[in-house]
């Protein structure tokens, strides 16, 4: 997969070069290109930004420098033989990066990433390479970062460890907590290592037990304890063959019970009163 990064702050992608994602440029799974914006700048004082048109806060970043560099990557790529590029707009006001979008991208052989500072790039750059390619704008969260970086950082990292070779076990996607498809998309409960023993805390019995079947089940709880604490909105959205009698008998402790009102919105579970945890 070859990656294309336009930034003003190449030194902000440093890590791509370490962990993981280094590693997979290492083996040769990923092609990683970063650029600085500026060197499509032509005053002296390497202008990227402007006063936005209809007066407001902030700077927005000039179609100039962005159009020369995109076109100027997208020659280069496609000399080197790369195809079918497709544009990453890192954005606040983008749709949610999610697993599924991670999965997506890992399937595509070429992404160009415009991570922008200030108020955002000039409309009319998206609108023009959409003719071409593409274009996903994508938010990692619903927060305001000071500009697209750490969210490229962020993108690039979910991406390459699903890409075949990079991580050991083509397995483990299969049980991320977010893998699409699932069934049931659950909250990993806590795990343990050695030693048994540490600062008077033990470890809970069921693992040290040797019994598949009861670790199984006792992870299964776990999971579904900490998705009601923290990501309800899980559970409500799981159908109902998503879970097995113990299951149900497990969220019906948890204060949850079938809501028959709410499944035509597809929300099939409610928690009625909040339980003590
Ligand atoms: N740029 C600024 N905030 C961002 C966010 N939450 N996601 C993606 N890009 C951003």
């Amino acid at each position: 997969m070859r990656l294309d990064v336009v930034t003003i702050f190449p030194e902000y992608l440093e890590p791509l070069n370490v962990s993981l994602v280094g590693k997979a440029r290492a083996r040769g799974r990923l092609d990683v290109h970063v650029h600085d914006l500026r060197a499509w700048t032509h005053d002296r004082h390497h202008t990227v930004d402007d006063t936005p048109y209809g007066g407001g806060p902030g700077m927005v970043m000039m179609t100039g420098p962005w159009g020369e560099a995109l076109d100027t990557v997208l020659a280069d790529g496609y000399e080197a033989g790369a195809r079918t590029p497709a544009l990453v707009v890192p954005t606040p006001s983008g749709r949610p990066f999610t697993q599924e979008l991670a999965v997506e991208f890992s399937e595509r052989p070429w992404l160009i990433f415009t991570p922008a500072r200030y108020e955002g790039i000039d409309r009319r750059v998206v609108d023009e390479y959409a003719t071409r390619m593409p274009v996903y704008e994508v938010s990692i969260g619903d927060y305001v970062l000071a500009g697209g970086e750490a969210a490229v950082l962020v993108i690039t990292e979910a991406v390459a460890r699903l890409l075949p070779g990079v991580l050991g076990n083509a397995e483990s996607h299969r049980d991320d907590s977010f893998a699409p498809g699932a069934m049931a998309n659950l909250l990993e409960g806590p795990v343990y290592t050695k030693p048994p023993l540490w600062r008077g805390r033990g470890v809970p019995e069921v693992l040290l037990s040797g019994h598949h079947g009861r670790i199984a089940r006792w992870r299964r709880d776990e999971a579904l304890k900490r998705t009601t604490a923290h990501r309800p909105d899980l559970i409500e959205r799981c159908p109902p063959e998503a879970f097995d009698k113990k299951d149900r008998e497990t969220l019906s402790l948890l204060g949850w019970s079938p809501d028959p009102a709410g499944e035509p919105y597809g929300r099939f579970w409610c928690r009625p009163k909040a339980v003590e945890q």
